[in-house]
């Protein structure tokens, strides 16, 4: 397989295959938050979140919404089809949890239903910012009905993974979504949905077993996701 790195972000890295259209995903170990302000190696976070998003990705698929996960191939690594990321981080909320709270002062563990669809412009220089549908009509990132698509696909994806999180005794409270484009032209759920992008929180205690173990010292984020993978059916390897 050839290796050329074509993109390196906080958390994966992206090579080229020798197969036409498919990418190389490589789950790295390492750990950031607040835009990259807090940072940390911890080992195993990789092949867990890989995983996690495989088993994810695999049960989308299996309930029809359409996502760029090919296979597992290692520990940390999976293949996906190849897309060009619209620059759009999509927020779903269940329940009212972290910038929500911090920007409107919105009571968290508020319930939001039907659930919150926000958009964020994905620019770290920028730190992310929230925009509205007129933001990114200005900036041309996506069409109105490119935009419409994301937000049926992103609200598809919460009503799958809500019920499947609550067989395993976890309430999803919030995640983020990327989408890309085929070159068809076509939109494609893809980037990681692990709990680095979702927050999930154990429904009797309350405790988190995702990111915000790392963020807020809440705990041993390894030991989280674990658990997380386990009650998810998942194997130990
Ligand atoms: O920080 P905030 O409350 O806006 O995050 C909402 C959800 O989106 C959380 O589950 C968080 O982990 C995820 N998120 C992410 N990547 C970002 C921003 C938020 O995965 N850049």
């Amino acid at each position: 397989m050839t290796t050329e790195c074509l993109y390196e972000g906080k958390a994966k890295r992206i090579y080229t295959t020798d197969q036409e259209g498919i990418f190389r995903v490589a789950y790295k170990d390492d750990a950031t938050a607040f835009n990259g302000e807090k940072m940390e190696v911890l080992e195993g976070k990789g092949r867990l979140n890989n995983e996690i998003s495989s088993l994810l990705f695999t049960m989308l698929h299996e309930k029809g919404v359409d996502n760029h996960f090919v296979e597992r191939v290692s520990e940390t690594e999976q293949l996906v089809r190849q897309v060009s990321i619209v620059p759009i981080e999509v927020v779903v909320r269940n329940i009212a949890a972290g910038s929500l709270v911090k920007r409107y002062g919105i009571e968290r563990g508020t319930e939001m239903d039907p659930p919150l669809v926000e958009w964020y412009f994905k620019d770290d220089a920028l730190g992310d910012p929230l925009m509205t549908d007129d933001h990114i009509r200005v900036m041309d990132l996506a069409t109105r009905e490119e935009l419409a698509k994301m937000k049926v696909m992103a609200l598809q994806v919460n009503a799958v993974l809500k019920p499947f999180f609550k067989e395993a005794k976890v309430d999803l409270i919030d995640f983020k979504l990327e989408f890309g484009k085929t070159a068809a032209g076509d939109i494609l759920l893809a980037d990681e949905i692990s709990p680095d992008t979702c927050r999930l929180w154990d429904e009797e205690s309350g405790e988190s077993l995702d990111k915000d173990l790392f963020r807020f010292n809440q705990g041993n984020l390894q030991e989280g996701y674990e658990q997380l993978l386990q009650r998810l059916g998942g194997t130990n390897a």
